[in-house]
């Protein structure tokens, strides 16, 4: 059986001491079955997350990192620095990334690669913007998206993907794609991954959905069969939430 996900992207949220007071609240929360947890500290806080929940279920994984292993990138964060301290899972290709620092599929595709490469899992966003759907295009961009970063991938680096389908127009936004939706994209993504690699690699990657996901709405789009977990913005930065969206799997 493919794995459920549940993973909190905290975004540049949080100082110190509201990482250690949430951390503190998601131990508080208890045990969890049959679902990996993972929260995305931003990245000066990872060491301290990862210390923290050393004793605990709740993996800690990176918000991005670059595509070179070393060198004259200043600001950057590499894929080695991360495993050093025990991070290794990453967010690549949020389309805050893509929107507001330039993120183009062809640096995801190399940071995908280079992640791979070095035994990192990647969670992998990609997503169609309103205008998208508005024209009916939104299969075809998010096909072009995935084509575009990682249908260059050797079928054993499979292992290291988690999708996560984040349609652009639900990202903070409180607009929730319908459960219709959301399994209409991801059966749709399944088969491209099955056309490509095979039905084994398809049923068995991992495809999440993002965009306004809250307890509210949690457990009818989890319900879906091809919707494997969440990744939560907003509603990861409450404890209470974050759990209630966890134990909806
Ligand atoms: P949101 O963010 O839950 O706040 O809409 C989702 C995301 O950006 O992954």
């Amino acid at each position: 059986m493919r794995k459920k996900i549940v993973a909190g992207n905290w975004k540049l949220n949080n100082n110190q001491q509201e990482t250690t007071a949430l951390i503190s609240a998601l131990k508080a929360k208890g045990s969890f079955t049959g679902v990996e947890v993972k929260v995305a500290p931003t990245s000066i806080h990872l060491a301290q997350a990862v210390a923290e929940l050393n004793d605990s279920a709740i993996e800690v994984i990176g918000q991005n990192m670059h595509q070179a292993t070393h060198g004259a990138f200043t600001g950057e964060i590499s894929v080695g620095m991360l495993q050093s301290i025990g991070v290794n899972s990453v967010i690549l290709g949020h389309s805050e990334r893509r929107a507001y620092f330039n993120e183009t599929d062809e640096a995801l595709a190399q940071k995908v690669s280079t992640a791979v490469d070095h035994d990192m899992e990647v969670v992998f966003c990609f997503g169609e913007e309103l205008e998208d759907r508005k024209a009916d295009n939104h299969f075809a961009v998010v096909e072009g998206q995935l084509r575009k970063a990682l249908f260059g991938l050797n079928p054993t680096d499979w292992k290291y993907i988690v999708l996560a389908y984040e349609p652009v127009w639900a990202i903070g936004t409180g607009e929730t794609a319908s459960p219709e939706q959301a399994q209409e994209m991801h059966a749709f993504i399944r088969n491209l991954v099955a056309e490509a690699f095979g039905a084994a690699i398809a049923e068995n990657v991992a495809i999440l959905y993002g965009g306004s996901v809250k307890p509210a709405n949690a457990q009818e789009i989890f319900s879906k069969p091809d919707v494997d977990g969440g990744l939560i913005g907003g509603a990861a930065l409450n404890a209470d939430d974050f759990f209630a969206i966890v134990h909806s799997i």
